[in-house]
């Protein structure tokens, strides 16, 4: 009898990042969409966890948009276990129809967003290593979970999220129109490019004016750092702007350290409105040459644009 995935590995043996032989298994397999072994789990991971949870409680109240707060207590985390994606979306499915769903490592873009279409948000199960819970380039199961998935307890947020998957499915359909095989691909780059970075500065990077003009943290990149959520609102090193459309999908980012540039937008509704205006943008060819620069597009994220279904 064939073994299972989970039977071919030992309970407790760990789910670390970039340490992790189920999740390496399970790519060589080519399987995106995973089960979240739970039992494989180590001690340490749930105390790197419970470490990440614990210390970045202060900064959330002071410096997270209300609306992230609220979701943090609908969600009803464990602090102390590495969270169980069946138990998060028994709490935020009925609230937006959202749910978390495992994979095992980088999500193609078209693919990334059509999730997001569907309302369902592709989350990764590794734990960042306890010896380096500061910083690292792959996003893991605190910031997927803790720093995205309270903001889709949002309806407003949920409905933007899913905005942004339409928008892709538009992109798709455009470039799949076009004949030239060349000018098809130069299209999808620089239209990904633009989603990407209009996505990079909001739901992973973006501020809120708040209630009384003060300045909150929306986005999960933020919120899922201990050291630059504040360095977000607090240092003179960052400029912070009300965000423009034109600007931001032309201004490249880098990932490897803290951001010096952060955009404002006043509402959900005008995060909504403005993904409306980009998908608008996107159809009147306002999209068509943004500048060159990151994020760059991958053979797979060009691919998943054009073998989308789209009809
Ligand atoms: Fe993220």
């Amino acid at each position: 009898m064939a073994l299972t995935q989970t039977q071919q590995f030992q309970p407790g043996m760990g789910l670390t990042t970039t340490k992790a032989p189920f999740i390496e298994v399970a790519r060589s397999r080519g399987e995106l969409y995973i089960e979240q072994p739970y039992e494989l789990y180590s001690e340490e991971n749930h105390e790197a966890w419970r470490r990440l949870y614990a210390r970045i409680q202060d900064r959330w109240q002071r410096y997270a948009t209300e609306k992230f707060l609220e979701g943090v207590s609908k969600l009803c985390l464990d602090p102390n276990r590495v969270p169980r994606l069946d138990d998060v979306n028994r709490f935020l499915a009925p609230l937006t129809g959202f749910k978390a769903k495992a994979v095992s490592g980088y999500v193609p873009a078209y693919i990334f967003f059509d999730c997001l279409r569907r309302r369902e948000f592709p989350t990764t199960i590794t734990v960042r290593d306890i010896n380096s819970l500061d910083y690292l380039p792959e996003p893991d199961i605190f910031h997927d979970i803790a720093g995205h998935v309270p903001m889709h307890t949002d309806k407003r947020f949920a409905d933007t999220l899913v905005r942004f998957g339409e928008a892709a499915h538009t992109a798709a359909r455009l470039v799949q129109e076009i004949k030239d095989p060349e000018l098809q691909v130069q299209r999808i780059i620089s239209i990904t490019r633009a989603l990407a970075r209009f996505f990079w500065f909001t739901i992973e990077f973006g501020l809120m004016r708040g209630k009384n003009g003060e300045l909150k943290v929306y986005g999960s990149g933020l919120l899922s750092s201990y050291g630059e959520i504040a360095h977000a609102i607090e240092s003179p090193d960052v400029q912070r702007y009300p965000i423009q459309l034109e600007w931001v999908i032309n201004q490249y980012f880098e990932i490897d350290h803290y951001q010096p540039l952060l955009f404002i937008v006043d509402s959900f509704d005008h995060l909504f409105d403005l993904v409306d205006q980009l998908e608008r943008w996107m159809l009147e060819g306002k999209l068509n040459n943004v500048s060159p620069g990151e994020p760059t597009m991958s053979e797979e994220d060009i691919r998943s644009f054009l073998e989308a279904v789209v009809d």
